[in-house]
């Protein structure tokens, strides 16, 4: 079975995603993880961020596992875990730079289904419902307001040991959407026939439950 859940940075997408795998005893696979490890192996590797066959090229030359730590869906790429390295603001930038190459997203895409495929999964990202797995079991769109979204985010900046301030980082949540949107190739958007959940007062708990109902009525 392949959940799908897809919506903008902050909607509280990774914490629905992992509270739902955990209780499923599913895979969790972090699609912006993967954008972002790439990102993240591109700076290092000194390549241009604009010249997508080279980051491409760096795609190609990853392999990506998920695997649940200490309460914590760790990604690994090449056999070495990332954590934090990956979530600072610049590579969030990064990751949503290099995400509009198609070469890049083509390579990144044939991965998810190839992970997504070997066993029954939850996918989180911002194309899955629409590109990835348009014939997911469930399909769930989650949004929030901005402000809610931007007070998230600078939480778990503040967690990683950023300096953060909420009205820069609300400009930079609102400047990557306005990127995931408009791009031409698998833009963020809503399947039409995904659920659309709005979190913004919601709790996490409250929508974990009712998609969990959701899913036995599927089974
Ligand atoms: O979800 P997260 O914030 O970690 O994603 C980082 C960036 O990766 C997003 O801003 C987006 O540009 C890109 N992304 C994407 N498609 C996905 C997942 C993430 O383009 N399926």
């Amino acid at each position: 079975m392949i959940v799908a859940i897809d919506g903008p940075a902050g909607a509280g997408k990774s914490t629905i995603a992992r509270a739902l795998a955990e209780r499923l005893g599913f895979q969790l696979v972090d699609t912006g993880a993967m954008y972002r490890a790439v990102a993240f192996e591109s700076s290092a590797s000194g390549v241009d961020l604009a010249d997508a066959e080279a980051v491409a090229e760096i795609a190609r030359s990853l392999r990506f596992e998920f695997k649940f730590e200490d309460g914590e869906n760790v990604i690994y790429c090449n056999g070495r875990a990332l954590h934090q390295e990956i979530r600072s603001a610049e590579v969030s930038r990064n990751a949503s730079v290099i995400s509009a190459h198609p070469q890049v997203r083509e390579e990144l895409v044939s991965q998810q289904r190839q992970v997504g495929r070997e066993r029954s999964s939850v996918l989180e990202g911002r194309d899955i419902g629409t590109v990835v797995f348009p014939d997911a079991e469930l399909k769930v769109f989650i949004t929030a307001s901005p402000e809610v979204r931007a007070h998230r985010r600078v939480e778990q900046m503040r967690q990683a040991g950023e300096v953060v301030d909420v009205a820069q980082v609300l400009s930079e949540i609102v400047a990557r959407d306005r990127r995931d949107s408009e791009r031409k190739i698998a833009p963020l958007k809503k399947a039409e026939d995904a659920l659309g959940i709005d979190s913004t007062e919601a709790s996490v708990d409250a929508i974990v439950n009712a998609l969990c109902e959701r899913i036995a009525e599927l089974r």
